[in-house]
C-alpha cells in the first residue's frame, strides 16, 4: 500500500512552479542578520533550503553554506542553481537527521521552513547544531493582502469552499501548520538568549494566473482533494478578475533571531 502523502513533502510535486512564483526575501533580512551576529559567521547551515530562495540571500555572506533539504526534486533544483559554486553544498535529508560538525556552526538559518522540523525537538536540535554564541535566524513571509476588501471577499470564498484551510477568528493557525513557529519557544528555552523579532513589509503584485500558481505551491492547498482545489481556485480566480486581475500580496517578512548561550 502506498504511504500516505505528508504535508511537508508536497513542495517537490511543484518544484519548478514553486521556484518561479514564490517571492524571495528582502536584502534587508540579511542586513538584520549580519547586524545581529556582530561578526561574520564562518560556517552556516540552512534547514529546508527548498529551491534556494533563502540560500540566495545567505550566499551574500560569502562563507561556506550547507543546505539541508529532504525533498529530492527541490534539492535537485537547488543543486542546479548553485552548480559550480564551491561555497554551497547540498545535503538531501531532514534537518532532524543531519549531523552538525564538531563544535557546531556559527549560524543556523531557515527560510519558511522551520515549522516543518519536529516542533517537539527543533529548539534542542538548533542548540546542538550551534557553537556557543552562535545564532539561530528563522525567517519567512506572512502572505497578507494590500486590499482589505479583496481579502474579506476571499475569506468568504474559503469559508464556503474550503473551510478547513480558511483563516477563522479564534481558530489557532497551528491547526493548519502543525509546527508554526513562535518566539515564545525560544524565550522559554534554557539554551537561547537575546531573542529578537524583526519584520519588513513589501508588496508584490500577482496577476490572476500567477496568483493561482502561487496558491498551488501552498501545502494546505496541495492537500485538498483535486476537485475541491479546482473549485476553490476557479472561484478565487473569478474574484481576482473582478478586482482588475491583480492581487497585491502584502508580504510581512518576519525574522526571529536568538543567540546560543
Ligand atoms: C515552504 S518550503 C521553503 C523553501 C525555501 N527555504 C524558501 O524559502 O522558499 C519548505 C521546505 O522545507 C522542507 N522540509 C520539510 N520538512 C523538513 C525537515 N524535516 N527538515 C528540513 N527541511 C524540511 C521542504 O521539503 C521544503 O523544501
Amino acid at each position: 500500500m502506498a504511504a500516505p502523502r505528508e504535508q511537508q513533502r508536497v513542495f517537490g510535486e511543484v518544484a519548478d512552479a514553486y521556484d518561479d512564483v514564490r517571492p524571495g526575501y528582502p536584502a534587508g533580512i540579511l542586513d538584520l542578520i549580519i547586524a545581529y551576529t556582530g561578526r561574520a559567521p564562518r560556517a552556516v547551515v540552512e534547514s529546508g533550503a527548498g529551491t534556494g530562495k533563502g540560500t540566495v540571500l545567505l550566499r551574500g555572506l560569502g562563507v561556506p553554506l550547507t543546505c539541508v533539504e529532504p525533498d529530492p526534486a527541490m534539492a535537485a533544483l537547488l543543486a542546479r542553481r548553485f552548480n559550480g559554486d564551491d561555497l554551497v553544498s547540498v545535503v538531501v535529508g531532514r534537518f532532524e537527521d543531519w549531523s552538525p560538525p564538531p563544535g557546531g556552526v556559527d549560524l543556523l538559518a531557515s527560510a519558511q521552513a522551520w515549522h516543518w522540523v519536529d516542533h517537539t525537538r527543533r529548539t534542542r536540535l538548533a542548540a546542538e547544531a550551534l557553537r556557543p554564541g552562535g545564532v539561530l535566524a528563522v525567517f519567512g513571509h506572512d502572505f497578507g493582502f494590500a486590499d482589505a476588501g479583496l481579502r474579506a471577499e476571499m475569506d468568504a470564498v474559503y469559508l464556503e469552499l474550503a473551510p478547513e484551510i480558511a483563516d477563522q477568528p479564534g481558530r489557532p493557525v497551528h491547526t493548519r501548520h502543525p509546527g508554526v513557529f513562535h518566539s515564545d519557544e525560544l524565550r522559554g528555552s534554557p539554551w537561547f538568549t537575546d531573542v529578537e523579532e524583526q519584520r519588513i513589509v513589501t508588496v508584490v503584485p500577482y496577476d490572476t494566473a500567477r496568483y493561482l500558481t502561487l496558491l498551488s505551491t501552498f501545502s494546505p492547498h496541495r492537500m485538498l482533494p483535486e476537485q475541491q482545489r479546482s473549485r476553490l481556485h476557479r472561484a478565487l480566480a473569478d474574484l481576482v478578475d473582478a478586482h482588475g486581475g491583480v492581487v497585491e500580496q502584502k508580504l510581512t517578512t518576519r525574522l526571529w533571531l536568538a543567540r546560543r548561550l
